[in-house]
């Protein structure tokens, strides 16, 4: 038997502001009873939610926004980085089944060829040093052609296939499905491991720019509680956080 099912109960919605905001308050309105794995989806989310306070669009019935709810994991503060690990290196095994070659930019954008295909969201509640309940929240740009922004893409660019929506949702819960039975099973070097061969600059020379500097470095480690450990060229190892540093990509090459 699955010990980890995810997507058994999907409740599906014509519009939805935000997949995030509706299973948040779906799980504080029944916090002891909801469905460890309940997803939450729409094919027309109005007001996406991105990382830092940053808008998600996505063009209505093009594209795969959803919301996982899991309340069963048993992580404490200190692992949870190993779910948004987990969730990306599941994001990028999908796409590989659909024969595109992804890449993760730290800490958990998936890109093709520079461009975002994908983003994530996990928001977490915490009790004590417990995460007593995530909320992942995950948009794919599937079948989307058009975008505001010359960074993003779609599995339709890449491939020139349109998918069914509901059948690339079954596919990639599958795909999350197995990647959070290592995280319960706590194999966390096992996603360690995947999630380092994916990402983009370990061990590899890239520019970075952090307070208003601009230099190249190598991405040495990822630390569990989520920092990027990155080498300088004259070796010296410094550790930032989430929003202290970004990646500076170039466009032009992944054209
Ligand atoms: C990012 O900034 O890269 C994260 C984007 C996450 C978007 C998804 S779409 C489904 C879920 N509901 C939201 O409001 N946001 C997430």
């Amino acid at each position: 038997m699955n010990i980890f099912s995810i997507g058994n109960t999907i409740l599906e919605f014509e519009e939805l502001g935000s997949t995030n905001d509706y299973a948040l308050e779906l799980a504080k309105k029944s916090e002891k009873t909801l469905e460890n794995g309940l997803v939450v989806f729409t094919k027309n989310q109005t007001n996406g939610r991105g990382q830092r306070e940053n808008n998600w669009l996505s063009e209505k019935d093009c594209n795969l926004t959803f919301s996982i709810c899991l309340n069963q994991l048993s992580i404490t503060v200190s692992e949870s980085f190993y779910l948004s690990m987990a969730v990306a290196v599941a994001l990028k095994n999908f796409l590989n089944e659909l024969k595109i070659d992804a890449q993760i930019k730290w800490p958990n954008d998936i890109l093709v060829n520079n461009k975002k295909i994908a983003g994530i969201l996990i928001e977490n509640s915490l009790k004590g040093n417990i995460v007593s309940q995530s909320i992942v929240g995950i948009g794919i740009n599937i079948n989307q052609q058009h975008f505001e922004h010359l960074t993003a893409t779609s599995v339709y660019n890449e491939t020139q296939n349109k998918l069914d929506l509901k059948s690339a949702l079954k596919q990639l819960l599958n795909c999350i499905e197995k990647e959070l039975i290592k995280v319960s099973l706590k194999k966390y070097d096992l996603i360690k491991r995947d999630y380092l061969q994916y990402l983009i600059g370990f061990k590899k020379t890239q520019t970075y720019q952090a307070n208003n500097e601009i230099f190249e470095a190598k991405i040495n480690d990822i630390k569990s509680d989520g920092a990027i450990e990155l080498e300088l060229n004259d070796k010296s190892k410094k550790k930032f956080y989430f929003k202290e540093v970004s990646l500076v990509l170039n466009y032009e090459q992944g054209n």
